[in-house]
């Protein structure tokens, strides 16, 4: 297959120690609706922590998250015991009712800081008294990624955030949870020793768009097809992994699409590799495009 001229990096660097993410960017519990997480064992990029919890909230019996960023683990920390220790509508005016309007208010924040890990604590500390104890500040800064072109609610991504019952019920569910943090590239999958055994649903976000923005390329598809073997082999039998295409419609041009969300890609990933593909589609609430995740296996 003759992969067309491309590539400028639809996506900006993605390293160790860039912002973090409050909320997730993609519609998170419509897709895990769609899958059936009851008693799964779940690996995921842990981003915002949002496809971690809404993990649990599916039904999940364990989640491994994952992040090449190791900052993602403090956000994770915090949002769990945010529902652990504040209540809805303090966890809404906390975090925010949608991607933009959080304010990470320091009196919520001194109620919760006790009960983290040391670590994640003394991150917070460091980054409030950075910003003067301003949350509004410090949400806005370059720690976090700001996400104004995504005009979504946080409920409409997590159905945990729909109401007060929802919330409580998820409260009881992440409630003493031990989740295991791994800082991993996903190319490392297969050689990090601390990811032990199979995962019946692996979840990677859209973290393939990001992996061949630098690559030449003659070398994209070789470079999808090698990182997709590689995660395939630490899923289950009768397993799936996933990943997450925006409606192509958010790219200016056909051009722009990163390459692993372009179907004609896709097909010669699965070719190669002898899986079997299918994808489903979401509304983007709020607009008349779809975004899909990409389901694949092993034939
Ligand atoms: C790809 S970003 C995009 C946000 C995402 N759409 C969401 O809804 O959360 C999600 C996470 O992937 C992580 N990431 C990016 N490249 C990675 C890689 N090669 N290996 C592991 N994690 C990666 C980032 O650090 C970030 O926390």
């Amino acid at each position: 297959m003759k992969i067309k001229k491309t590539i400028k990096p639809a996506h900006d660097k993605m390293t160790s120690r860039s912002p973090m993410y409050i909320y997730a960017t993609e519609m998170v519990s419509d897709y895990y609706s769609c899958l059936n997480l009851e008693g799964k064992r779940v690996l995921s990029i842990c981003g915002s922590g949002d496809q971690i919890i809404n993990a649990f909230y599916f039904g999940a019996r364990e989640v491994v998250a994952f992040d090449i960023n190791y900052n993602s683990f403090f956000i994770l920390d915090l949002k769990l015991t945010a529902i652990n220790k504040l209540n809805y509508l303090e966890f809404i005016n906390f975090f925010g009712s949608n991607l933009i309007d959080g304010s990470l208010e320091f009196g919520l924040y001194n109620k919760l800081k006790v009960f983290l890990s040391v670590k994640t604590r003394n991150f917070f500390d460091k980054l409030y008294k950075e910003f003067d104890y301003k949350g509004k500040k410090l949400i806005k800064s370059d720690y976090f990624r700001q996400r104004s072109m995504f005009d979504v609610l946080a409920s409409d991504i997590n159905y945990y955030l729909k109401n007060e019952k929802e919330y409580l019920k998820c409260r009881e569910i992440v409630q003493n949870r031990k989740i295991q943090f791994l800082q991993l590239d996903v190319n490392d999958i297969l050689t990090c020793k601390k990811l032990k055994g199979g995962f019946d649903i692996i979840n990677l976000s859209n973290v393939l768009n990001y992996l061949t923005g630098k690559t030449e390329e003659e070398n994209v598809l070789n470079v999808l097809v090698d990182v997709s073997r590689k995660i395939n082999k630490k899923v289950n039998k009768d397993g799936v992994f996933f990943y997450y295409s925006y409606s192509p419609s958010i790219y200016k041009s056909q051009r722009l699409i990163p390459p692993a969300s372009r179907f004609e890609i896709i097909k010669s990933i699965n070719e190669i590799n002898n899986f079997k593909f299918i994808n489903k589609r979401f509304r983007r609430i709020g607009s008349e495009s779809f975004d899909r995740i990409n389901i694949l296996r092993s034939k």
